[in-house]
């Protein structure tokens, strides 16, 4: 068996080199302390405190003491100053970057695609500007990705493509602007893509129907068109989607509510309002029986509310004002025991109230306004016992307010202005 032995003197140059890169550490930290304002000097003055950096407060160390592990978010410093100032090449042994909530601005440094090791990078909630480093595609295992809530312009870069491992994308509430790459579909890991109040434009890239793991989708409050993956739930583990308030472009129709979206036995949350959905609500939809939101609100929905909607045991807001529905108000939502929210105002539904809203006792907010609905208004209402606010106003009704409505101890609003009432 062959054996060597290591010179001394190398052992030493080992050792000294792993104090003198631990020392460096130590200095990269407290240089770019020095870089920060006043106060956000006084403040991490007193977190690090001594001479072991692996015990100042936020850090952590491997058992080289070679720093890990970055995380002043959640202790409300509002740190002010430059993330560019950090020396990076002196903390390529991060994993963990957490340095969301203060008040650091700046443009986000290329090179924090150097710290290949980092696992975690949550940047969200500062004033960062500028655009988002292409050579964040470089941190390949990087499971979480927050840049939310900044001041980030220009486009997503497509270099995040790359990031194999990613769970977790956060870029909500900046000024991104271009389209979704398409690589986006290359996220195999991806569970959750965040992409919500931004300027982007363009068309969903079809390749995020091809991410097995997407279970929230958000891209509400953008400029995009097109219409949105039939095949979203090919991983079945759907259960967030909400896409409100972005079919803003030239395009007359974004669309129409996939029948498809029924097969996504997870699919809680489902919002699409104000766009410009067309065609019906597909009955298949009873099939997400998880649905406890439904939102689809400020569309060109026509034809009629389905009656299979029923079948949703766990909705509790179910919010489809401002569309074109007509038909009858189906007695099948009065199987809806879960109910909170009921709005179906500006429609054209027509005919009587059904008897059977009177069992949905967690009801709250009722309003069934600017219909044609008619007929008395019936006293079986009133068994909504945990009615806050109804408006039934600009219909048909007629006849008198029943008098069982005085057991509805929690009113507080109540409009029956624009009926045929006594
Ligand atoms: C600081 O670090 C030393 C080892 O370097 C350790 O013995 C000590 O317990 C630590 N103190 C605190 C407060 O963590
Ligand atoms: C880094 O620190 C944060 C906050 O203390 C902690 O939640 C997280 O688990 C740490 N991560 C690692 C990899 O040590
Ligand atoms: C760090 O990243 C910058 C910008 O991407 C690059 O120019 C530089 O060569 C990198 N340095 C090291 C040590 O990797
Ligand atoms: C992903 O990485 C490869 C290899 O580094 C590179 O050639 C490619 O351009 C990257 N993809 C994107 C979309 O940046
Ligand atoms: C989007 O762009 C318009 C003009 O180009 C601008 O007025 C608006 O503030 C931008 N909104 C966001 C969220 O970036
Ligand atoms: C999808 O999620 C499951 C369960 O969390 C996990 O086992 C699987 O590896 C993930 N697939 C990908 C491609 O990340
Ligand atoms: C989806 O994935 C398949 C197989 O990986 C690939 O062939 C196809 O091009 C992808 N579709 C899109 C739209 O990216
Ligand atoms: C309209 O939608 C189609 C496909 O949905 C898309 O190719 C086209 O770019 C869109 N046009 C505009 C002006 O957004
Ligand atoms: C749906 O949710 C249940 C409970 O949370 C979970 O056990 C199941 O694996 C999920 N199904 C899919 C396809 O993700
Ligand atoms: C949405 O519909 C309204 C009314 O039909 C129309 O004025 C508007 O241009 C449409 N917008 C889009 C993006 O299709
Ligand atoms: C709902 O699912 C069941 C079983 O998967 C299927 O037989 C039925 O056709 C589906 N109904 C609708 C309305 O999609
Ligand atoms: C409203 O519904 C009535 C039938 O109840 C129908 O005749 C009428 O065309 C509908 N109006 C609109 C604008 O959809």
């Amino acid at each position: 068996m062959a054996s060597f032995s290591i010179p001394i003197k190398l052992i030493l140059v080992l050792l000294l080199s792993s104090i003198n890169s631990t020392e460096a550490e130590a200095e990269a930290l407290l240089n770019w302390k020095a870089t920060l304002h006043k106060d956000a000097q006084t403040l991490l003055s007193s977190l690090w405190d001594g001479s072991n950096h692996c015990n100042w407060t936020g850090i952590t160390c491997d058992r080289t003491r070679s720093v890990t592990n970055l995380s002043l978010a959640g202790y409300g410093l509002r740190l002010r100053g430059a993330l560019e100032s950090l020396n990076f090449i002196y903390l390529p042994n991060l994993i963990w970057l957490q340095l969301g909530k203060n008040s650091l601005y700046g443009h986000i440094p290329p090179h924090v695609g150097n710290l290949s090791k980092l696992i975690f990078l949550d940047l969200s909630y500062n004033n960062f500007f500028g655009s988002i480093p292409l050579e964040v595609g470089n941190l390949r295992s990087l499971y979480l990705l927050d840049f939310s809530t900044n001041r980030l312009t220009g486009s997503i870069p497509a270099s995040i493509g790359n990031l194999s491992n990613l769970e977790y994308l956060y870029l909500y509430d900046n000024y991104l602007s271009g389209s979704i790459p398409n690589d986006i579909g290359l996220l195999k890991s991806l569970s959750t893509l965040q992409l919500w109040i931004n300027n982007l434009t363009g068309v969903i890239p079809i390749s995020i129907g091809n991410l097995t793991n997407l279970s929230s989708l958000f891209l509400s409050a953008n400029v995009i068109s097109g219409s949105l993956p039939e095949n979203l739930c090919i991983g079945g583990v759907l259960t967030r989607l909400a896409v409100d308030h972005i079919g803003l472009s030239d395009n007359n129709s974004f669309g129409e509510v996939s029948p498809k979206w029924g097969q996504c036995p997870n699919l809680t949350s489902l919002r699409i309002s104000n766009n410009n959905i067309s065609g019906k609500i597909p009955f298949e939809l009873a099939n997400a029986t998880q649905l406890g939101e439904l939102d689809l609100s400020s569309n060109h929905l026509i034809g009629e509310i389905p009656k299979e909607l029923g079948a949703l045991k766990m909705m509790s807001r179910l919010l489809l004002s401002g569309n074109q529905l007509s038909g009858k108000v189906p007695s099948e939502i009065g199987l809806l025991s879960s109910l909170e929210q009921l709005n179906l105002a500006s429609n054209n539904l027509s005919g009587p109230i059904p008897d059977q809203l009177g069992n949905c006792l967690k009801l709250f907010h009722l309003n069934l306004s600017m219909n044609t609905l008619g007929g008395g208004i019936p006293s079986s209402i009133s068994d909504a016992i945990a009615l806050q606010s109804l408006d039934l106003s600009q219909n048909s009704f007629i006849g008198g307010i029943p008098q069982q409505f005085r057991k509805l101890k929690s009113l507080e609003i109540l409009n029956l202005s624009h009926n045929v009432l006594l």
